[in-house]
């Protein structure tokens, strides 16, 4: 049995946690940051590893300290990621396989985790409209998911690459489009396919893949002796939210024979709700997924999931490694339950238990409406911002990402042009700064494909109200109105 010390110190942080971590960071009233520069910082919290260790009130200290200074992404006014808010119940999952240190590569080490990984993939697997079934795994992030996708599809073309290497293969070529997320690049740097092996297909005005730009781009790499092999595509791309129109990629990857995968860790989650699900039309025809319930279905990081559709163990034989001590052929159970080798990581958390308790709590229809929700929230500040002088919107939202530019009073009379695009590309930055500095709230800001610098709002939370909406614009204003 644990001493009866770590009981209370776990205890004591336990109080600690809720009343900081989770009720005070959830408090509107409270700030969303305490903003202070590295070095302030660094003094703040004594960062120095010493020989002797400290008393255990000191340790709370720090504890609460950390909490302190970190940044409340559960807090209604944080807008900054694609993540936000408070789930409860993948919290209480998470502080149990914290508790527990499962890992997932064998039945003998995480029976319970194993089967519930299983169920919740299954269940995605039908939520994809994958009828006969498929495969997959939850990974550490969307990046890592992305690069499985990467490494399935070279596999599936070029088996003989995992023993031979890079040399076994022609110069490769993977085609996504402009709006894509960079962890497409750097798993092409990562696995020796090169970023400029990356072809960037135009987007159109919307954010949206152009598939006859797509057909022409592999027609013009084919003609120059490289080998397509696969195609990304984004379902709510980082920055726009949008869509890529996956029916007419998955006609052109047919023709070509190309792998198709969605990058869906954004906007996978309209496929639990019947009124936007048609914004990923086309999926079940696609070869991989990648879909974080920890973005917009609210998970406790991290959560995310691969998914595949072939049936014919590719993840396996593309990544086993068949360590012996791990994964010895003569167990005395059904050895498909390990399933530690389709990975290729060691050890592995149990992502999937967050998502799957969650799920049991929550039922398929709440998770539906909390998408639907948050839509329509993203639709009410889209409006509000219409109405609203001194807003201006990059374009109407599909998403969650609303886009907008805030133009101080000085600037209104200005007429479009250098000068004035020069000047709104100023006024998100300081407008941040300034938010952050008071702590008010956090919202994204960015250039994007040469216009001045927009705010990126990510409505996700239930926690989030009408009023948090309007509380942004005011405060935006506030912040901003000066410049
Ligand atoms: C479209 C898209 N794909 C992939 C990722 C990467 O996910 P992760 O942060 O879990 O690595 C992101 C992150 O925001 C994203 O927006």
């Amino acid at each position: 049995m644990a001493h009866l010390w770590t009981l209370l110190l776990l205890k004591q942080s336990l109080t600690m946690i809720l009343e900081d971590a989770v009720k005070k960071a959830t408090d509107v009233r409270q700030k969303v940051c305490e903003w202070h520069s590295p070095e302030e910082l660094k003094e703040l919290l004594d960062l120095e590893l010493r020989d002797s260790g400290e008393p255990e009130a000191r340790i709370l200290e720090r504890c609460r300290d950390a909490i302190r200074y970190s940044v409340k992404t559960t807090h209604p006014h944080f807008f900054n990621q694609l993540y936000a808010g408070l789930e409860p119940y993948s919290l209480v999952a998470s502080f149990i396989t914290d508790a527990l240190k499962p890992s997932l590569y064998t039945y003998e080490m995480s029976p319970v985790f194993t089967l519930m990984e299983n169920a919740v993939l299954r269940k995605l697997i039908q939520t994809v409209g994958w009828e006969e079934g498929g495969d997959g795994l939850f990974n550490a992030g969307g990046s890592m998911s992305n690069m499985y996708a990467l490494n399935l599809a070279r596999y599936r073309h070029f088996p003989e690459i995992k023993e031979l290497g890079n040399s076994a293969a022609p110069r490769l070529a993977v085609f996504t489009s402009q709006e894509c997320h960079y962890s497409i690049s750097k798993a092409a740097a990562l696995m020796g396919i090169g970023t400029k092996n990356v072809f960037v297909v135009p987007s159109d005005k919307r954010g949206k893949m152009t598939p006859s730009a797509l057909e022409e781009q592999i027609e013009s790499v084919k003609s120059e002796g490289g080998v397509p092999f696969m195609v990304n595509a984004t379902a709510g791309t980082t920055v726009l939210g949008a869509f890529d129109p996956i029916d007419e990629i998955a006609d052109i990857c047919e023709k070509n024979k190309l792998w198709l995968h969605v990058d869906a860790c954004w906007g996978g989650a309209v496929l639990m709700s019947n009124k936007h699900k048609l914004l990923m039309k086309g999926i079940h025809r696609v070869d991989s997924v990648s879909w974080n319930p920890h973005k917009m279905l609210m998970a406790c990081l991290q959560c995310s999931a691969f998914l595949v559709r072939d049936k014919t163990h590719l993840l396996q034989r593309c990544h086993s490694a068949r360590a012996s001590y791990l994964f010895q052929q003569d167990k005395f159970y059904d050895l498909s339950y390990d399933t530690g080798d389709k990975s290729v990581q060691c050890s592995r958390k149990p992502d999937a238990f967050k998502f799957w308790l969650m799920w049991k709590a929550l039922g398929t229809s709440e998770l539906e409406q909390r998408v639907d929700r948050a839509l329509t929230m993203a639709r009410y500040l889209a409006d509000e911002i219409t109405k609203r002088e001194g807003f201006r919107l990059v374009m109407e939202p599909e998403y969650a990402n609303v886009c907008f530019w805030y133009i101080p009073p000085s600037l209104r009379d200005l007429p479009d042009g250098p000068e004035f695009q020069e000047k709104l590309h100023n006024v998100a930055p300081v407008v941040k700064e300034r938010m952050m500095k008071k702590g008010s709230m956090m919202v994204g800001y960015q250039p994007h494909r040469g216009q001045a610098n927009f705010f990126r709002m990510v409505v996700i939370s239930p926690q989030v109200s009408r009023q948090d909406m309007d509380f942004v614009l005011d405060e935006i204003h506030s912040l901003g109105k000066d410049l």
